[in-house]
């Protein structure tokens, strides 16, 4: 098999964010603080930790604490040596040098095809990753889906689109749904399950929709898919929708359906940001105990 390593990151950062007003008329949805780190920090980590090294970040106006984030003052560096603070002048530090980290702007809302299709020169001839800039994956202890995905590719060569069972029939309109035909799951050498794409469609009516496989915001994608995403017509909503372009791509070319492993937390809406930050309060050793009683002592007055 030909062995392909993935090294490069789009991710699209440019929404405005107005499912969450008016926390995000001055603030990127992207920089809302999960504990005590903002969104687009977690994501550039999952990223890392599959072995990406260049990131590409797309950004639009209103997003420049975004690029600050990832810049971190050397004024501030310099204080919290001064004052002996050591592991929070680590952790400062860490973030400049997680990887080789761009920025460019989206100048319209075009939508999420058009956002990514701003990285077409920095992506240049290799395939890469996406990870929606608002969606925090946690593989809660499972093989990561990044990981999971690249395996995928490197064994079949094709692109890959994670997925997610939608529990609530209802909340198949919210997503790009995948249909999957008549095809069965296949599997890596190492195991990992894949499915043939037969077509997909953009947040279908309910009733519509050809299954309950969510696109759940990472994508891999083999350079070919700008050449999609330039036939694309705006679809769904008057955007240009990176799932109309899969369509073309799952057609001519192939693609494959992963289904991700450990939970899924997409903060662009306020109830499942509240409920991301009570997960991962729960879960941070330095916050954790302290939660627990509080939502326990809570839930025992409620009741
Ligand atoms: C976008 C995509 C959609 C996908 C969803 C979650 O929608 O257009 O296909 O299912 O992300 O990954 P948005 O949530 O930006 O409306």
């Amino acid at each position: 098999m030909k062995r392909c390593r993935i090294k490069k990151a789009i991710i699209p950062a440019a929404g405005l964010g107005t499912r969450f007003l008016p926390a995000t008329i001055a603030q990127p949805k992207e920089m809302l603080v999960v504990v005590d780190k903002p969104v687009i920090q977690y994501v550039v980590e999952e990223a890392v930790a599959a072995g990406i090294t260049e990131i590409l970040i797309i950004t639009g106006r209103s997003k420049r604490a975004v690029e600050d984030h990832f810049d971190p003052p050397f004024e501030l560096e310099n204080l919290l040596e001064a004052k002996g603070k050591t592991e929070l002048l680590q952790e400062v530090r860490q973030i400049a040098n997680l990887a080789k980290i761009q920025f460019t702007r989206q100048r319209r809302q075009l939508g999420l095809a058009d956002a990514i299709y701003q990285g077409k020169s920095f992506v240049g001839a290799d395939s890469f990753v996406v990870l929606l800039g608002d969606t925090i994956i946690d593989s809660n202890g499972c093989d990561p889906c990044l990981s999971e995905m690249i395996e995928i590719f490197n064994e079949t060569d094709k692109s890959v689109v994670a997925t997610e069972y939608v529990q609530n029939p209802a909340d198949v309109s919210r997503y790009g749904i995948i249909d999957p035909g008549e095809n069965k799951s296949q599997k890596t050498s190492a195991g990992v399950k894949y499915l043939d794409v037969h077509d997909l469609v953009e947040k279908p009516a309910a009733a519509r929709a050809p299954s309950r496989l969510a696109v759940a915001s990472r994508y891999l994608f083999a350079p070919a898919i700008f050449g999609y995403i330039e036939r694309t017509k705006p679809g769904k909503g008057g955007e240009i929708q990176i799932t109309d372009s899969m369509r073309m791509l799952a057609k001519k070319e192939g693609l494959y359906a992963y289904e991700i492993n450990g939970q899924r937390y997409d903060i662009g809406n306020k109830i499942d940001y509240i409920k991301t930050n009570i997960d991962f309060a729960l879960k941070n050793p330095e916050t954790g105990q302290a939660i627990r009683s509080h939502l326990e002592s809570i839930l025992n007055q409620a009741g």
